[in-house]
């Protein structure tokens, strides 16, 4: 049995690949060209986890690389090679995504949408019928501030904060559009925000946490009038304000466990999250902490302070967003996340490292 990974050198796509290959999965890594290959980008990783040597040499021996353009029909190896690939998957984790906040819609789509739409395509065109593990996300629920997002739905009547989730919404809609008209066979995950408390490393692609951090250094350094003042900021943060986060390595053990259980009756969208939202007011004062900044919060801020958002934008809408997700399914599977470590202050310290 053959697992073709997208993205498997990125931040959740290492953690999917270390998990399939503790299962002795035989993985096809599907990677962009980059000068380092893609099998040795995951033995890095491997060995930051702490994998011996038998473990190096067992993944090495399960790992095979084809190098793809996602953003052609063909993923860039011609009708020929591509049929060949179509032909030898059994299930393709789709992991790899334009994630960047700052992306315009076209850069978004390109990847995100049309990448997707080729995957279908490999995977309707090749003799099998091959199982689909999609990673969506969290974000497909765009602006939506407030209530319980359920796992059945997939509305795009909120509006999108940014180019990346309408892309994220767009693609997964691809995948049921494919499994309703084409009887495509997918499983669909959407993670939440998802850290870890391993310190920062080069093996290590950086996490959402870790991305915002440096903006927030960004501004810092170079825009000290977001100061109200000396050594303190004022952020608008009304009452209840949550987020939801979730240790990497819990998400993607879940998720694989829950493909690898997949049946005929599995329904069609897990949540990916924590049962328990952490309080915007910990995150930021954490953050804080972390730059030796004294934050207040306000429901409103006063006239004429110093507005954050202003300098990060595609942050602003999270500050007022409480919203929770159902996450029942994986819950069935026993695969909740159990709570521990607990997303305390001590745990987003660690994730800030
Ligand atoms: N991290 C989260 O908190 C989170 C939460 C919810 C959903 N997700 C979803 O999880 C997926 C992975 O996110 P991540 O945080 O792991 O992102 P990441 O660290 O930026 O990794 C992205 C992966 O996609 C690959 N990739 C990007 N553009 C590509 C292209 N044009 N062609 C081929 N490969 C391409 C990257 O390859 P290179 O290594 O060559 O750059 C990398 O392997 C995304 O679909 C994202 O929407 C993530």
């Amino acid at each position: 049995m053959l697992t073709a990974v997208t993205g498997a050198t990125g931040f959740l796509g290492l953690h999917l690949v270390r998990e399939l290959l503790a299962r002795g999965r035989r993985l096809l890594l599907l990677a962009r060209p980059h000068p380092l290959p893609a099998p040795v980008r995951v033995e890095r990783f491997l060995r930051a986890c702490g994998a011996d040597e038998d473990e190096l040499r067992a993944a090495r021996t399960h790992m095979e690389t084809v190098e793809i353009v996602l953003e052609d029909g063909f993923l860039g190896l011609g009708r020929v090679a591509f049929q060949r690939l179509a032909d030898r998957v059994d299930v393709l984790w789709h992991c790899a995504g334009h994630i960047s906040f700052a992306a315009t819609l076209r850069q978004a789509r390109r990847t995100n949408v049309d990448g997707t739409r080729h995957v279908l395509r490999l995977l309707s065109a090749g003799e099998r019928t091959p199982l689909l593990c999609h990673v969506s996300s969290v974000a497909v629920a765009g602006a939506r501030t407030r209530g319980v997002v359920e796992e059945t739905v997939l509305d795009d009547s909120f509006g999108f904060n940014t180019p990346y989730e309408q892309s994220k919404f767009e693609a997964e809609a691809l995948v049921h559009r494919w499994v309703a008209q084409h009887g495509g066979r997918a499983v669909v995950f959407r993670p939440s925000g998802l850290v870890t408390h391993h310190p920062a490393h080069p093996a290590r692609p950086r996490h959402p946490l870790q991305v915002l951090a440096r903006q927030v250094d960004t501004v810092l350094r170079h825009d000290p009038g977001m100061l109200t003042s000396p050594g303190t900021m004022t952020l608008p943060v009304p009452p209840g304000a949550s987020t939801n986060i979730l240790p990497v390595e819990h998400a993607a053990y879940a998720m694989v466990e829950a493909a690898e259980r997949h049946t005929s009756r599995t329904p069609p969208v897990h949540h990916v999250v924590n049962p328990r939202n952490v309080p915007l007011t910990e995150l930021i004062a954490t953050l804080g902490r972390h730059f030796g900044v004294r934050v207040d919060t306000a429901e409103h801020l006063p006239a004429g302070q110093p507005d954050v958002r202003r300098a990060l934008p595609a942050y602003a809408y999270w500050l007022s967003v409480s919203r929770t997700y159902e996450d029942g399914n994986l819950a069935r599977l026993g695969l909740a996340y159990p709570g521990r470590p607990a997303i305390d202050r001590h745990y987003l310290a660690s994730a800030l490292r």
